[in-house]
């Protein structure tokens, strides 16, 4: 499956992106979403290190929000009128689109959101989740697409660009909190615990396969990479003075 890398480009983070292929993404897509059971081997033995699968996809929701703060970052230099760089562009768009999109939404779309619609469960928010996931991959080939030198240098992509960073954070803002804050818990309600602890494994088993070992941990570090690049890393730039609130008015 394709990554969305421009030929010509393979930088290190494509290149530890690109695993084996988006196995879930990729299965989900032509099974319409029926992703295969977790092996009855998974069931018996979940690994002693396994996390849940909802704190999995909550997990990955850090990086996905460590990607939008990227792109915040991004849209505000360009709405500043200051320099954008290509590749922290597309390296962050190629997080979204072999992580987020074609991994992370493809287990939310293979075993969460049908579990949801069996049950009866929240289904109009499911569909717009659905729609929204969409949306995002319309979005992210639009940002792989145009992030090049020529395209951060033209007035009319970067504000296109602009655009486009500032509609998926509008988005993915209220997204990932609905999943993390209802429909991850209904999930949790549903499925048995025994169930959900074969199914941790199974999403983990599925990672490896993709990104290999340590995935979360590279995908983490990719990420870091960019902010770093970007002057967003340090935490302590984010800390607010707040004499201002403890004087009497
Ligand atoms: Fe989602
Ligand atoms: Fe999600």
């Amino acid at each position: 499956m394709s990554t969305g890398q421009r030929p010509g480009r393979p930088g290190r983070r494509a290149v530890l992106l690109s695993g084996a292929g988006l196995v879930a993404g990729a299965a989900a897509a032509s099974a319409g979403w029926a992703l295969s059971e977790p092996p009855a081997d998974a069931a018996a033995s979940p690994g002693p290190a396994t996390i849940s699968p909802d704190d999995d996809l909550m997990r990955e929701h850090g990086v996905l929000k460590r990607v939008l703060l990227c792109y915040r970052e991004m849209t505000a230099r360009i709405q500043a009128g200051g320099p954008l760089d290509a590749q922290n562009l597309h390296d962050a768009a190629l997080i979204i689109h072999d992580y987020i999109e074609g991994f992370h939404e493809g287990l939310e779309e293979g075993y969460v959101f049908p579990r949801l619609i069996r049950a009866g469960q929240h289904t109009g928010t499911v569909t717009t989740l659905l729609v929204q996931h969409a949306r995002g991959r319309v979005i992210t080939q639009f940002l792989l697409r145009q992030a090049t030198a020529s395209g951060v240098a033209s007035p009319g992509t970067r504000a296109r660009l602009a655009a486009a960073m500032q509609a998926f954070d509008r988005m993915y803002q209220p997204h990932e909190a609905r999943e993390d804050t209802v429909v991850f818990p209904a999930f949790r309600q549903i499925v048995p615990a025994g169930e959900l602890a074969s199914l941790g494994q199974h999403f983990a088993d599925l990672e490896h396969q993709q990104f290999g070992t340590d995935e979360f941990a590279k995908m983490v570090g990719l990420v870091t990479s960019i902010e770093q690049n970007l002057g967003i890393y340090d935490l302590t730039q984010f800390t607010p003075q707040v004499t201002q609130y403890t004087q009497p008015a």
